[in-house]
């Protein structure tokens, strides 16, 4: 703080601490990496109001200051990709903040006020039954194809692996990574079960979009051993995109039953064939 705005005389507060301000008094709790490490929330018993923090925020800017002046669907949505994309990989942290509130009792809240987006007023409650959602890091049985391609060999694949999924019952969105910004590829991403990634192969690597969703998704994605992963992708003459995103789905802690689906140049009917039955073995 003294760096950023020189010694203004602070006096440091920690969990549990009090603030007297007249009629009201401010409480204090830290909630650390949720998702800074200096994270706190400060409580005033007097309005019933929990300033939040980063917590149960979204990125929404709005003249309309209240959840129930605005379009539900639109802020809950926000604050499900909010949480994806800035709280997830804190899941703990973020699970012990959700119970504290909820430790204060059903009738203590009556606004929520976040560090970003809109005020909570009328969906208090709805808000924090969709924090015990995300913080469970209970995956759906859905699925996230998310790709890019050159000359659309690799988007011939993904598009059998929909078309598996589909057939198979399972509700699947393609996201083409020229297309789709990363922020919304982890906005999806974050219920699904299964997550199969596709690269063709450019001068012995995947394409620099896949790495670098690949990369952002490592960040943000807490190891899950209820998420299954799939590589896939084209080459001409060895298969080193395809490979390098599977060890990479490796290493962020997929399970991955599938060998990697790697076709050389354009994929036939029997690759994409093969391609929609990998589905099932991926979902055995
Ligand atoms: C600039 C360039 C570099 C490539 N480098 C490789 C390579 O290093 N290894 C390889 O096996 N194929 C390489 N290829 C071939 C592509 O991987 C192949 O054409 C593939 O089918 C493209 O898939 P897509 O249609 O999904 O883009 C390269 C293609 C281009 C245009």
């Amino acid at each position: 703080m003294t760096a950023h705005f020189g010694d203004l005389g602070y006096n440091g507060v920690k969990t549990g601490d009090t603030l007297c301000i007249g009629k009201r008094t401010l409480t204090f709790v830290q909630t650390p990496m949720v998702h800074w490490p200096d994270n706190m929330v400060t409580y005033d018993a007097y309005d019933k109001i929990l300033f939040s923090n980063d917590a149960f925020g979204q990125h929404f800017a709005s003249s309309a200051r209240f959840d129930d002046e605005n379009d539900m669907c639109e802020v809950m949505h926000q604050a499900h990709k909010y949480y994806a994309n800035i709280v997830q990989p804190y899941r703990a942290q973020a699970a012990a903040a959700v119970k504290a509130v909820r430790g204060l009792g059903p009738d203590a809240l009556e606004l929520i006020c976040p560090a970003h987006g809109i005020v909570w007023r009328s969906h208090v409650e709805d808000i924090l039954a969709a924090y015990e959602r995300f913080v469970s890091g209970e995956v759906e049985e859905r699925a996230l194809v998310v790709y890019d391609s050159m000359w659309h060999s690799t988007e011939k694949i993904a598009r059998a692996l929909v078309d598996g999924f589909l057939a198979a019952g399972v509700p699947a969105q393609l996201m083409d990574l020229k297309e789709n910004h990363i922020s919304n590829v982890m906005d999806v991403f974050m219920d699904c079960k299964y997550v199969c990634v596709g690269s063709p192969t450019l001068n012995s690597q995947m394409l620099p979009t896949v790495a670098g969703f690949l990369t952002y998704m490592k960040g943000l994605s807490p190891k899950n051993e209820n998420r299954v992963g799939l590589a896939f992708g084209s080459y001409g003459w060895a298969p080193m995109g395809p490979k390098n995103v599977a060890a990479e789905l490796e290493a962020a802690g997929f399970r991955m039953p599938v060998d990697t689906l790697a076709v050389n140049w354009i994929p036939g009917e029997e690759q994409l064939d093969a391609a929609r039955d990998a589905v099932a073995s991926l979902m055995a």
